[in-house]
Parts: C-alpha cells; structure tokens; sequence
C-alpha cells in the first residue's frame, strides 16, 4: 500500500534539514536566560519569501517548551497593528502551560484593556488616533504585561517567555513602535525579565523596524541563506526514510538539481516525486518520477511566479525582464542598467523594492540573482522575450 506523502510544501517540514547553526545560535540564548543571565538583543532571522524562516521559528518554539518556556506566537499582518494580537498571544503561550492569565496576575484584566484596547477584532476600534499609537501609557502597559507573563512563568518553576513574532516587514507602525520600546525598556530594566524574543520576516524588516523606532538598528538580523548541497539531501531523503522509501541517487540528484537549494522547492518536488511514485514501505524514487513530478510541480510555481509578477510596478517589471533577458544566473547591476538605458546609480530605488520583496537578492560584487528558481524564465515567457 501506498505510503501517505511526507513533504509539506507550504508547510512546517517534518525534518527541517540545514538549520543547526541557527538552531545552535537560539538554543544558547533559551539556555542563557533559562540560568537567569540576559537575553541581548532580540534575533530576526531574514530572507525571502519560502526560505525557511517560519518553520525555523517552529522549531524554536519546540526547542524551548520542553525546556519550560511559554511560548507566544504572533504572526503579524501587513499594515496591521499588533498590540491586541500580542495579547491572545501572550495568553494562549500561557494557557498552553497552565496559566490562566486572569487568576495568576492580579492586574491582567487591566492591562489586556491598555495594550489591546478592546480586545475585540471589530474594525472599527482598530481605528486609533495617531497620537494614541505611541503614547507613554501604552508602551508602559505593553512592558508591564510582558514582564508579568515572564516573570510568572519563571516564579512558576518554569523558564520564562518567548515570543516569536513572524512577518515582522509588514505591521503597521504605529504600535510596533510601542512594542519595540516596550521590549527596549523591558531590556534595560535592573532586574532580568526571563524574555527571549526572536523574529522572522523579509530583507526589508531592519529597514521596516528601524522606521518604527531607531534603536531596532540594533537587534541583531542573521540572513537565512538557501541550504547547502548536504542539506538539501537530507531535506528529501530523511522524510521518506520515516516511511522506509528511499531516493535512487539520480532521482535524488534531478530534485535536488531543479530545487537549488530552495526549501519550498524542495518540498515541491519532494511531495511531486512522490505523488507520481506512490512508493509502498521499501520501494524507491527514481529519476523519472522526480521528472514527471517536476512537471506538475511547475504548473504551481506558474501561479506562484504570476502573483509576484502581477504585484510588480511597470518600473520593476521592466528591471526583471532586463535581469531576465541576461540569461545568467547571477546579472551584473550594469547589465540590468545598459539594457534600460540608464545610469546604474538611477536604478538603485527599483534594485532595492525588488529585494525588500524578495523577488531578487544581491549576489556579492554588484550582481543581482532571482531567488525563485524558474522565475527567469517565467518573465521571458510573459514578456514574450526568448523563452
Ligand atoms: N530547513 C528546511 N528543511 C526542509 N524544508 C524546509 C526547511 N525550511 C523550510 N522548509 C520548507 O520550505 C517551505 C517554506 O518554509 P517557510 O514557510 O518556513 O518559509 P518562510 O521563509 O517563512 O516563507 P514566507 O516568507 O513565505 O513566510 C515549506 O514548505 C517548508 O516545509
Ligand atoms: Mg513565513
């Protein structure tokens, strides 16, 4: 019988393959502060669209439950603000260990108002005043919540707090500024709060949070680079070993060939493979299940590439199809110039809303790269240029 398909495009992977270097780098912060010592500056994880990002802080969140953390996850939204959220998020991390919010800190009622407003989702109380989004109140109220959740967590034999906060390029300014001088302030306090706070989001988030307040210059952003030959391997072949179904190395060679590193693509084709395969316990994926799954897999990379295509200004659109009739994998930025007929300086605006969008990335010594695989020859194929 066939087996059920291991790979998770778009989803948390079931092995997350390359990643012990960050998961090492986050692991020492949970220890550090778990022991009582400081947690330094919060950690943003950054990269374009479907690198990883998410499913690493995933797999944060596993590594520090067990090791008594309370764990609250708050995906932001783009142009939203995020207090409120904050809030469920803090109390569904507190509910998952035990702790009812309202019965373990006396003054919770109270902030949950401060910080949340509301605490409704009706979109008309989402309205605030501007002069509302940052004043000292708020950020006061949003310090003293998070420093009652930690420090309860903690006081309840536990580790103490983490918040995980996804997207972080996109929310809207406003109460990200109080949150970001919340946790600023929260930093600085004499006595440690046992708060760890990662984030994840696209290239554009240290430019997105520095806008908000200044100092989140200072956080620490580490780029979450595609995975390397090894890794990528083991991305494919340790979900099916679950299942007892190997790789044959040319089935293996031809994913790992079409996936280049890419995570989702990696699941992509992994999932495809297998589709194509049905493998039962035992049984083999071999190269021409990895083509004919490769096949189908590109019909959802066409919708993919078509919805970032569609997002893109005229200007932009035309810098890709310049990028894309290089032919290269990696273009020079005075290609992309000589081919719009500008000077290189005049393309720099559009150069870096298209890696704020994770649509290009920089590729060392003034080159430019796509970071889908495929994506060049999408746009030569709308553009009707070669193809
Ligand atoms: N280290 C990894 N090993 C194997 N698969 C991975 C790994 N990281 C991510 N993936 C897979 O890649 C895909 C994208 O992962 P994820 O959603 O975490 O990326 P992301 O960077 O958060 O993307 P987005 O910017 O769109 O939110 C998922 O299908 C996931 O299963
Ligand atoms: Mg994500």
């Amino acid at each position: 019988m066939a087996e059920p398909n291991p790979y998770a495009p778009g989803d948390i992977p079931r092995f997350l393959a390359g990643r012990d270097n960050e998961l090492a780098r986050i692991e020492v912060v949970l220890d550090r502060v778990a022991d009582g010592g400081p947690a330094g500056a919060p950690l943003a994880f950054v990269a374009p669209r479907g690198l990883g990002k998410t499913s690493l802080l995933r797999s944060a969140e596993d590594l520090a439950l067990p090791k008594g953390y309370a764990v609250a996850w708050l995906p932001c939204v783009k142009g939203q603000p995020v207090l409120a959220d904050l809030v469920s998020a803090v109390e569904r991390g507190l509910d998952q260990v035990d702790i009812t919010p309202g019965t373990a800190l006396p003054r919770w009622e109270s902030l949950r108002l401060e910080v949340g407003g509301h605490g409704l989702r009706a979109s008309s109380e989402w309205v605030r005043r501007k002069e509302d989004e940052t004043s000292p109140g708020r950020v006061l109220a949003t310090q003293d919540l998070l420093r009652s959740a930690s420090r309860t967590v903690r006081g309840r034999g536990g580790a103490g707090l983490l918040l995980c906060l996804d997207e972080l390029h996109a929310p809207a300014l406003g109460e990200t500024g109080v949150l970001l001088n919340a946790l600023q302030a929260l930093a600085h306090e004499r006595d440690l709060n046992p708060l760890v706070v990662l984030g994840a989001g696209l290239p554009s988030t240290p430019g997105h949070l520095t806008s908000a307040a200044t100092f989140a210059e200072r956080w620490e952003y580490a780029e979450l680079p595609a995975l390397d030959a090894g890794a990528s391997a083991r991305a494919l072949v340790e979900p099916a070993a679950d299942a007892e179904v190997r790789w044959s190395a040319a089935g293996l060679g031809l994913a790992e060939s079409y996936a280049n590193g890419y995570p989702y693509l990696l699941q992509l084709v992994g999932a495809a493979a297998w589709d194509v395969a049905q493998p039962s316990r035992g049984e083999e994926i071999r190269a021409p299940h990895t083509e004919e799954g490769w096949q189908v897999a590109q019909a959802r990379l066409r919708t993919l590439f078509q919805g970032r295509w569609d997002a893109a200004t005229a200007g932009e659109q035309a810098f890709l199809t310049a990028m894309a009739a290089a032919g290269v994998p990696s273009v020079p930025r005075a290609t992309v110039a000589a081919a719009l007929g500008v000077p290189t300086s005049s393309i720099s605006q559009t150069r870096a809303s298209l890696i704020n969008k994770g649509i290009i990335a920089r590729a060392g010594h003034g080159q430019l790269e796509f970071t889908l695989p495929g994506f060049a020859e999408h746009v030569r194929e709308v553009t009707g240029e070669g193809g």
